[in-house]
Order: structure tokens, then sequence, then C-alpha cells
């Protein structure tokens, strides 16, 4: 470690633009085996610069002086200053559309996601429209929400959708979350009024553990048919006559585990007699946009996962007419240990550190899993429906354990550009995506507490990447730089980029460092720009909190850029998040 600063301190010896050279297998690919790891490779590759500036002796008595000097002066001083950060865009190159579906979110029943985060009733004193909150509904208008996967997550492996229609629910229990009373009281009707009041597509996942496929069925007969059946009827005479859209079927969740503990080839068979009579029974629908069907797909990199994708992929490259589907459902949570134990608040750097190093590991995630999918599917009618993500940290202290309430900082901030950045770089497999979970569950985007209401870190950031849905991926170099702490080394900074159907050019730009400032200048080639505004989220700490008491903690603050000569130059704040628009 010692030496290493050392280097370091001496620019001469030591590149940190190398060492993400390296990182992307950019000048590392001599290594004899593939490394397992983005830190092996780095690891190695600092070793194999080590070995290097060894080998130049001549180098080291007239430099050992300074060396030392300034070393000293290294590890005696905070990190401070700024970096430079050049960029180029290539306006001219564009790349596959940013589904706008990848900013979709996750709605369960667990804890106070749904009751009390989104249904109040209509007697409730707090503003509501049919039960519905106004305040959530507002906040959820203003990120253009695509689509809400709901009713789970495990819960929907027991869900049976009859005890949530009609004038007298059941009470019925939630085993998976807290063994709570679950009153029903949301159901069909309320979740698709609530979709409706925030402008979302539905993303309904059915019972494959514990229903049947005649029940789940049966539930898309109800929503979505136009001709008198008895259950087009039953849906009338319960509020609602005219059918329903059901953009999307999530067939099972989580089959390998809380939804049956199934292996693949059981999964399978069960996909195919699901995908086959579970159906969008309205004919006026089915051309425009059929319900595209999402099957369960892997929840990491282990074998049993590979498995997992190679087998659903090979049987639907096989597969006959008589069934089909159109996603495949991928879980990854950044935990950073199981069981979580990460706390949400009252953190330091360290920690900071190690979750976003272990969040960056979605990337090799998706990479994997879409080469899986490559070779049974290469023009990509499949997409990787990225349907449950996010930081997932212990409990809060004094909450019911089952409910998974955490705080949301800054950290969490910048873990979710980093991952929307990833799916954006994927964006010709990752069609879909859902963070976990809206409202008071996991990495939420709001939270609730009675009447109270406080939009996260997060939250800000889905608003800020608004301009990014629909728009077309424009590829973006730069040399990141490095970031470290203690033995975490990690990309000082992250960019994406794109172009959205007005012809406008967005840019995103995250400074993972907390310590150091970065002088962006970019250059950028097939588009005259003129000016550029922006918006920067940052806080004073990597823990930094948005709460009932002081919301305005972490929130977008204006940020200005400038054009000159075909070049962009841009101030980062430390650990910050800045969008920029170009015209
Ligand atoms: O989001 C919480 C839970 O995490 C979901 O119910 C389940 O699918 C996953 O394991």
């Amino acid at each position: 470690m010692f030496a290493e600063r050392i280097l370091m301190a001496f620019p001469l010896a030591y590149k940190p633009e190398f060492i993400v050279d390296c990182w992307r297998h950019e000048i590392c690919d001599d290594f004899e085996e593939e490394p397992s790891s983005k830190e092996r490779a780095l690891l190695r590759c600092r070793f194999d610069l080590l070995k290097v500036v060894s080998h130049q002796a001549w180098l080291l008595p007239c430099t050992l002086v300074v060396t030392v000097a300034v070393a000293c002066a290294f590890l005696t001083v905070p990190a401070m200053g700024s970096e430079k950060v050049e960029l180029s865009l290539e306006a001219s190159k564009a790349g596959a559309k940013i589904d706008r579906n990848i900013f979709g979110q996750f709605v369960e029943h667990l804890g106070h996601g749904v009751y009390g985060g989104i249904w109040v009733g209509p007697d409730s004193a707090i503003p509501n429209t049919r039960g519905i909150r106004n305040d959530v509904v507002a906040a959820l208008k203003a990120i253009h929400v695509p689509t809400v996967r709901w009713p789970g997550g495990c819960f929907a492996d027991e869900y049976h959708w009859r005890n949530g229609i009609g004038q007298q629910r059941a009470v019925t229990l939630n085993p998976n979350w807290g063994g709570v009373l679950e009153p029903n009281t949301f159901g069909t009707l309320e979740f698709m009024d609530f979709i409706e009041q925030i402008g979302a597509e539905a993303y309904v996942s059915v019972n494959v553990g514990s229903g049947t496929p005649r029940e789940a069925a049966e539930w898309m007969e109800y929503m979505t048919t136009v001709q008198p059946t008895t259950l087009e009827k039953e849906r009338a005479a319960n509020g609602h006559p005219a059918p329903y859209k059901v953009g999307y079927l999530g067939i099972g969740n989580e089959s390998w585990d809380c939804g049956g503990n199934m292996t693949p080839d059981y999964y399978l068979s069960q996909l195919k007699i699901y995908s086959r009579f579970v159906r969008n029974f309205n004919p006026t629908q089915q051309d425009k946009q059929p319900m595209l069907k999402i099957a369960v797909g892997p929840g990491g990199s282990e074998p049993r996962w590979t498995e997992w994708t190679q087998t659903i992929m090979k049987a639907w490259h096989e597969h006959t007419w008589s069934w089909d589907m159109n996603g495949l459902s991928m879980h990854s949570y950044t935990v950073g240990k199981w069981p979580p134990a990460f706390t949400s608040v009252g953190f330091g750097e360290k920690e900071y550190a190690e979750i976003l190093k272990s969040t960056l590991e979605m990337d090799e995630l998706i990479a994997k899993h879409s080469a899986i999918m490559d070779e049974y599917d290469p023009q990509k009618k499949v997409a990787l429906v990225v349907d449950e993500w996010g930081a997932w940290y212990a409990p809060l202290p004094n909450t019911n354990p089952g409910f998974l309430v955490q705080q949301n900082s800054l950290r969490d901030a910048i873990l979710a550009a980093l991952n929307l950045n990833i799916f954006a770089r994927h964006a010709d497999r990752v069609r879909m995506a859902n963070i976990a979970q809206t409202i008071n569950v996991l990495q939420a985007m709001i939270i609730t507490d009675k009447e109270k209401m406080v939009l996260t870190p997060t939250y800000y950031v889905f608003k800020m990447y608004v301009p990014f849905q629909g728009a077309t991926f424009l590829p973006v170099a730069f040399k990141a730089g490095i970031y470290r702490h203690d033995d975490v080394a990690l990309p000082r900074v992250d960019a994406i980029a794109a172009k959205d159907t007005n012809g406008k050019l967005w840019l995103e730009i995250t400074n993972v460092d907390p310590g150091q400032a970065v002088e962006v200048e970019a250059t950028l080639t097939g588009f005259q720009a003129k000016s550029a505004t922006g918006e920067t989220l940052t806080a004073p700490k990597v823990d930094s909190v948005n709460t009932f008491e002081a919301p305005d903690i972490v929130v977008p603050k204006s940020v200005s850029a400038k054009i000159e000569g075909g070049k962009l130059t841009l101030h980062l704040d430390p650990k910050s998040i800045t969008v920029i628009s170009v015209q």
C-alpha cells in the first residue's frame, strides 16, 4: 500500500489511466487466463506496472528525493483539489435506443410499500383520489414512470387475485413479509387506477408457485376481455366496464427460490403452459401491443443461474408456435454481503466505496447473461429485463425486519446513476428494468409516514434522467481516472450521452470521488453546440439523506457549463451526478 501511494505521488511512474485501461481489458489482454473479476485484473495490472517501474533502475536514484517529498505531502494532506477529465462525444454515431422502460418501478405488497405508501383508502384524512395518495401520484408523475411491476416479488407467488376484487375482500396473510395481515383492499381495480393516475403501464406478475394456469388465465380474461363473458361482466360490476391493458406479464418470480424452488427444467415446463394459456384476451390490443411475456431468469452469476439462462434460452430458440416469451428477467441487488449488514445511514467512506464497487458488478452480470442469450438469440428479440435491482441494506433499527425499511442517501443516488448508465450501455439487450421498490421499501423513491412524504436522492436521479427515456445512445470516450479508498479502486467518473427525439444532446457525468472535484473538457463532434445548461446532485456527506424535517439536503441544483470552440467545459463537485443538455 505504501509503495503504491509513493507511485501515485510520482506521476511519471504511475498513470491512473493505465489502471482503468487495464480494467477495461484494453491493454492487459495478454493474461494467461481471463481474469475472473475486474478487481483481479486491476491488481494484476498494478503488479505489472510495479514490475515495469522497478526494471527502470536508472529512474530510481534521480527521482528518489522528489518521490519521497511528494509522497510525504500526499500522505499528510487530505485528498483535495480537482482532476481533469477529457471526454469526447461523437454525435453522429448513434447507438441503440435507450428504452424508457429501464426507468421502471416495482411495487410489492411488502411493509408500507402499498398500504400507507400508495393506498390510504378513500376515507383517509390524507388527500387522496379514490384511496390513492395525491402527493405520491404527483411525485411519480413527475418522473414519468413507464411501468410498474406488481404485486410482487415473492408475494406474487402466493397472491390469489380473486381476494382483491369486489366489495367484500378476503383478509389473508403475508407470510413472506412479516406474517402480517393482508387486507386485499388494494387489488386489481386499485392497482390499475394507481398506474392510470401516474401514467404508467401495468407489468403484472402471475402466481406460478402456488397458483394454477387456469387462475392466471382467468385473471387476464377478467382484466382484458371485451366480450360479454361472465368475467367481463364481473369486472364491469366491480367498477370497470372498459377492458384494462396489461402491457407486460411476468410468468412467476424467482422460481428458483421463493417462487417454488424449481429446477430450470421444471420451470420451463410451467413457462410453456402459462405462456400458452395466459393470454391478452382483447383482440384489438393484440396487433398494436400484445401483452409481452417475461420469463423468470437468473439471480446472479453462479453456475446454477448460468444453467438457468441456458435452459430457458435454448428452449426458446427451439420453441414452436404454441408458446413464446419476449423477455427474460434478471434480479441483482447491491447487498455487499448476505444477510444485508451495511447500514443505510451513518456510514463512512469505506462503506461508500465498498457498496459502489459491489454495484458495478451489474455490468459483468449483464454481459455474462447477454452472451448466453446471444448464442440462442443473436437478433436480440428477447429482452433482458432487470426487474429487481437496487441497494439492500440492514433494516433500520426499531422497524419490522420483514418490512425492509432503509434510508436513502447520496450514495444511493450515485449507485442509481451508475446502474442506469450500465443499462443504457447495454440498451440493445436490456430493454426494461424495475428498481426495488418505489415507496418505503429498499431503495425507495419516496418515503412516507402517515401524512408526511419525502423524496429521496434516488428519486432525484430518476427525475434528472427523464430526458434519457427513449433517447438514442451516443458513444462517449473518456479516461475515467481512479478513485481509491483503502483497497477499493473504482473509476473516478462515469458518463453516458444520448440524443433525444428533438435533436438535443444529453450528457450525464457522475463523479464518484468524494474528495476530488473534476474539471471536464468535452469535445463534441458531429453537433453544432451553442449553449449548455444542467443540474447537479450532491450533498455535504456521502451518507447525507433527506428527512421529513430536512427534505432538501440532497436536491438538484442548476449548474452552468461553457461552450467554446466546440468544447464544453464543466466543473463537477466531488460525489456528484450531473446532467447537462446541449443545444
Ligand atoms: O424485493 C424484495 C424481494 O426480493 C422480492 O420479493 C423477491 O423477488 C426478491 O428476492
